[in-house]
């Protein structure tokens, strides 16, 4: 068999099992999305009260190609107000899903017709921004895999979905948030899964070189993730490819990946069938758990990683850093409590977070202006300072940033639409604010992000 008629094969099978196999499929033709009820069995009993795009599977990978145009109609079958993000891509405001902020929330039955080109291929995800707690929690978080317009030469493709939910010992939610978890760290989940599973192992082409697309798309939990069996490279960083040589994580030194982050390696599988690639988090209470595992089958295609040429830059306008005006963000406790108003996409009912000392109101709170205004076109600094102990993964939509300098550590300079910062850290991140638009702001800790720490940029 020759190495792609090996792999469509194997990806035919993955496919199948909703989890995203190799082989992209057209991203003309419109797919309809249902956000519905759904339930899954995670341990002995099925767990019910899920929220998914299909009655008992993850919200499955959504594929698209970088510049060709994107139908995606989504469907609400639920009883309660949502609204869809695509997080990290950098589209027209009107497609991106922030209730209030750039469409009214979607009512039961409604239908929303999400349409766009994505400027820039890589790994991104999807998940709601109105009653985000509720249904991220609950299982609404998919990937997207935004291909090159040209292959880039790997046997395979892997996803991988890391998330955790809270469930008791009868496989029932627990509640999604605690208010002494939102005041700090956020509530951790204590069922962890990948692509919904407890360490699934996929199976790849032995010697094969395999692109491992890794998304943290929990509420919560930053994960410290290595990678051990294989000779790898991060070849991009939240979505975007990576330009420098990366040092490897290792157990001594995992890798930091927050709430909305991701991060692709590639990897050549073992020579020898039956051997396998661990992705192993270091996690309270267990330094080494294997979240999920690749192992080889078959004869070794004896692929090298020097073979890869380096990914195809995405068309990220580089900001002007001599004539970048400074704008500070102070990331902390609120000093006032009371509650938020998030008319119908759902309040946790606490502040106690802010953005420059002010608690976001609530989505549907009106007359609340821009934390910024920036002017198209022109390159900014954002300054982002964590006053407080607890890690933040700043997120911001619709654009792309490049970090440049922190008061705690050298770093790389890996575009972005996600910052983790660490206690106490100051880092300055520049952008070019190309494209227009109110563009939310706000932590991926959700709990954070609907107890205050949230708010919006405006591009004019
Ligand atoms: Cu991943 Cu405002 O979102
Ligand atoms: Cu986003
Ligand atoms: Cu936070």
């Amino acid at each position: 068999m020759k190495r792609r008629e090996f792999l469509l094969g194997s990806g035919a099978a993955a496919g199948a099992l909703g989890l995203g196999g190799f082989g992209l499929a057209a991203s003309s033709g419109a797919q309809d999305l249902v956000i519905q009820p759904a339930s899954f069995r995670f341990r002995e009993q099925m767990t019910t009260g899920m929220v998914s795009l299909s009655p008992n599977a993850p919200p499955p990978v959504l594929y698209g190609r970088q510049g060709e145009v994107m139908k995606l109609p989504v469907r609400n079958a639920t009883p309660d107000y949502t609204a869809m993000h695509w997080h990290g891509l950098r589209i027209p405001n009107g497609m991106d899903g922030v209730p209030y902020l750039t469409q009214m929330p979607m009512g039961a039955d409604e239908v929303f017709n999400y349409e766009f080109t994505p400027p820039d291929a890589g790994t991104y995800w999807y998940h709601p921004h109105c009653m985000t707690m509720e249904q991220m929690a609950h299982g609404l978080t998919g990937v997207m895999v935004i291909a090159e317009p040209e292959d880039p030469g790997f046997d395979a493709d892997q996803v991988i979905n890391l998330r955790d939910f809270r469930l008791d010992e009868e496989g029932t939610f627990l509640p999604a948030y605690t208010a002494r978890g939102a005041a700090r760290s956020g509530t951790f989940g204590n069922v962890l899964t990948a692509n919904w599973l407890d360490a699934p192992s996929y199976e790849h082409p032995a010697g094969g070189l395999v692109r491992l697309r890794v998304v943290n798309t929990d509420t919560t939990r930053i994960y410290k993730l290595h990678l051990e069996g294989a000779a790898a490279r991060i070849i991009a960083w939240d979505g975007h490819p990576v330009e420098i040589e990366m040092q490897m994580p290792s157990a001594k030194e995992p890798m930091l990946v927050g709430p909305g982050q991701r991060v692709d390696f590639a990897m050549t599988m073992p020579p020898e069938e039956g051997k396998t690639v661990d992705l192993v988090a270091k996690i309270p209470g267990q330094k080494h758990r294997i979240m999920a595992q690749l192992r080889a089958v078959g004869q070794s295609l004896s692929r090298d990683l020097r073979e890869m040429k380096p990914l195809p830059l995405n068309p990220v306008a580089k900001p002007d850093l001599t004539n970048a005006e400074l704008h500070e963000f102070v990331f902390g406790w609120t000093p006032e409590g009371g509650a938020p108003n998030d008319g119908f996409c759902g309040s946790l009912g606490y502040s106690f977070w802010s953005i420059n000392r002010t608690p976001w109101p609530g989505d549907a709170a009106e007359n609340v202006g821009p934390l910024a205004t920036l002017q198209m076109g022109k390159s900014y600094i954002l300054r982002l300072r964590n006053e407080s102990p607890n890690l933040h993964p700043i997120h911001l939509h619709g654009l792309a940033f490049v970090p440049l300098r922190s008061n705690l550590r050298k770093l790389p300079p890996l575009m972005t639409d996600t910052m983790l910062l660490l206690k106490d850290e100051v880092a300055e991140v520049a952008l070019v604010a190309d494209n227009p638009g109110d563009w939310a702001f706000h932590c991926h800790v959700i709990e954070h992000q609907k107890t205050g720490l949230t708010g919006y940029i405006r591009v004019v």
